[in-house]
């Protein structure tokens, strides 16, 4: 019976239906959503970067993520170890630049500029093995994306291990991007969050709801109805305070060229009154920037809003003043500073964005 109900419903012909077994997450199982869910927001937030690129999604699973890469990458391919998955998979998922490829994540070997290995590091034996085996895939500017369950917020409080049969090991933030620097030159993490109705659900366990709807004989109307809403969109992938993450991205890439330019343009001083951002930074976190530009191995460009307040972060360093059209909320003219680490000299031009004001 229970077989019966966690398989995959309304395959298309010829495509057989896989399992629920725990070892991998399925779309089109209604119970399933919310797993399901929480893998392909991830799978989505990479495609968004990895737009003509080669892929290669190893532990690829059902083949759904391998899929969601396809619609922007140059080149997927998908490589999973079982069988069933793999034939699902194949016959699935077809596209001109997508293919699968039954192997194992330590032995498929083929040169790209992204290797994806979502949820499966906890699966492995030789974790730092696997890892140094994805940075010899990658080509120079290669980027790994890897992904993992917090042990965290998976396992109960204190134990070292969820009761998932499959994983072999989970991490906590720290042990995560410590494995991972290990290989990898420069690291950034994300944690996945609940948000939207994932978060207003969480908040309504807090006030008890758990024991209200067993009482009123709601739970399994309740979530039947809830567990299929659930969407993309009531996760959010975001750095800070990770060890309150459900999972962990690692965003993993090699070293730099020695001869590297940083430019950043980070949201606007004066975008409060102006309503130009639904997010923007404080003034310590503008603060921030400019110290760490301090410590930036490279030279630097940083582009501003012309604020007295971001004139006073960066005094003593080459400034240039320009003029710029806006047009997100409302159209209007300002002028924006460029500041310019010290190695770098600042040109001599009147105006920078000469395509912008209308010169040839
Ligand atoms: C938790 S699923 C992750 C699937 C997919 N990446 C996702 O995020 O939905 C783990 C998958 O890894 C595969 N797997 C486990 N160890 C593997 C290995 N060493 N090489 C290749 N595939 C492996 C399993 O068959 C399974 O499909």
């Amino acid at each position: 019976m229970t077989e019966q109900l966690y398989v995959q419903r309304d395959q298309p012909e010829g495509v057989p239906p896989l399992h629920l077994t725990g070892e991998r997450t399925l779309p089109d199982v209604p119970e399933e959503n919310y797993w399901y869910r929480r893998h392909l927001v991830v799978y989505e937030w990479i495609a968004e970067r990895t737009h003509g690129r080669r892929v290669v999604d190893l532990a690829c699973g059902e083949g759904y993520g391998s899929a969601v890469l396809g619609r922007t990458a140059a080149s997927v391919v998908g490589v999973d170890a079982n069988p069933e998955a793999h034939e699902h998979a194949r016959l699935r998922y077809q596209r001109s630049n997508l293919r699968f490829e039954r192997d194992l994540a330590e032995s498929f070997s083929e040169p790209c500029d992204a290797v994806v290995f979502l949820q499966t590091i906890e699966h492995v034996q030789d974790p730092g093995a696997i890892l140094a085996h994805f940075k010899s895939m990658l080509e120079p500017g290669g980027v790994a994306y890897v992904s993992t369950p917090n042990l965290l917020t998976l396992a109960p409080p204190g134990a070292e291990k969820s009761d998932n049969p499959w994983h072999v090991k989970e991490y906590r933030a720290d042990e995560f991007r410590a494995l991972c620097e290990q290989h990898f030159e420069r690291v950034e993490m994300l944690g996945l969050f609940h948000a939207r109705k994932l978060r207003a659900h969480e908040l309504a366990i807090k006030l008890g709801w758990d024991s209200v709807h067993k009482r009123l004989g709601l739970t399994k109307a309740f979530y039947d109805r809830f567990t299929p809403a659930i969407a993309t969109s009531d996760f959010r992938l975001k750095p800070g305070n990770l060890d309150a993450a459900l999972d962990f991205l690692a965003v993993c890439a090699g070293e730099l060229p020695s001869r590297s330019l940083a430019y950043l343009d980070p949201p606007y001083f004066v975008m409060g009154q102006r309503k130009l951002y639904a997010n923007y930074y404080r003034a310590e976190d503008h603060a921030a920037v400019a110290e760490a530009l301090e410590g930036c191995p490279w030279p630097w460009i940083v582009s501003y809003d012309d604020a007295p307040e971001i004139i006073q972060l960066y005094r003593g360093h080459g400034q240039l003043t320009y003029g710029i059209d806006y047009s997100a909320a409302s159209r209007y003219e300002g002028s924006e500073v460029m500041f310019f680490s010290p190695e770098l000299t600042i040109p001599r031009i009147a105006d920078p964005l000469p395509s912008l004001h209308g010169a040839a």
